[in-house]
């Protein structure tokens, strides 16, 4: 049984309640996370923590927890959990907490509300281009917030573009703004890759600063046999690239090797992602 934890309590998930007027319900006024455990091992627990308090402040969410408080709950629930599989996701949600009244503003005095659960997540995929899970993306504009950096859990823009890509067979969507110029994916950051040369677009508030993203920069960078650049990436870039890439938490760095029906590249995964993962899933619990 999946054992949650709700402002400060251990209980069945199952069992679990917040008021209707939880301002997570009624607006959306929260933060999110999702973190991998593989074998109880965290990848990136850190720098997720550390995004997650990074957006409480911008949103002004008065949370006291510190960073090792953080770990140390994380760490408890996924041991309490150990019974659900070897590999598991932990959602982490803090939202501005129980107002009296539906209102606007931010209140005054009242307690954020902490939920966290486990849930089981999939093997590492292997590191192998003819047997790792290919992609199939449709590209649509982004039609999102400005404030795509907030991890927020107000995540309608992003389901209703997943939709696009769900409802019509694909696995997710690759979004673009109004300039033409690629931004994400509805719940990962993109990658392409031309002439051997990586290039993933910058961060702004256009696209949510991605651990998974971070990790693959930095482990390539600290590697050197890679060249990778962070930069405006056009639509017509995306669409003339060897190979493409989609990353997250949950889906590391998976191949995209379809495009609005066309194929990327050669339609085969390629040998550029190949590497960079062999990279990324050598020093990954490093982070
Ligand atoms: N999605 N961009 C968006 C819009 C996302 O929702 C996510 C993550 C990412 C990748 O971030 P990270 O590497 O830190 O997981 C990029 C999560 C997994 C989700 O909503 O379930």
């Amino acid at each position: 049984m999946s054992i949650a934890y709700l402002n400060g309590e251990y209980q069945p998930l199952s069992e679990a309640r917040i008021s209707p007027l939880d301002r997570g319900f009624l607006f959306g006024d929260g933060i999110y996370e999702v973190i991998p455990y593989y074998n109880g091992k965290s990848v990136g627990l850190m720098p997720h923590i550390n995004r997650m308090i990074d957006g409480l402040a911008a949103i002004e969410i008065k949370c006291n927890k510190s960073a090792d408080e953080w770990k140390a709950l994380l760490d408890n629930l996924i041991a309490r959990n150990a019974e659900m599989g070897e590999n598991l996701g932990v959602y982490v949600h803090v939202s501005r907490g129980t107002d009296v009244k539906r209102y606007h503003p931010y209140p005054d005095g009242v307690e954020p509300t902490i939920f966290c659960f486990c849930f089981g997540i999939k093997d590492p995929e292997p590191v192998d281009r003819t047997q790792v899970t290919q992609y199939s993306l449709v590209s649509t504009e982004d039609l999102r917030w400005q404030r795509c950096h907030i991890k927020s859990t107000a995540l309608l823009g992003n389901v209703m573009h997943y939709q696009e890509g769900y409802s019509t067979g694909a696995d997710e969507a690759l979004l673009y703004n109004a300039d033409g110029e690629l931004t994400e994916g509805s719940s990962c950051n993109v990658f392409i890759v031309k002439d051997g040369k990586i290039s993933t677009p910058i961060q702004d508030n256009q696209i949510l600063p991605g651990i998974t993203r971070r990790i693959i920069i930095d482990s390539i960078k600290a590697d050197g046999s890679l060249s990778l650049e962070e930069r405006t990436i056009t639509m017509d870039e995306v669409r003339d690239a060897d190979e493409i890439w989609i990353t997250s938490s949950s889906k590391e760095i998976a191949p995209v090797t379809k495009l609005d029906g066309n194929a990327v590249g050669n339609g085969e995964v390629g040998e550029i992602w190949e590497q960079a993962f062999k990279i990324y899933t050598a020093s990954k619990y490093d982070y």
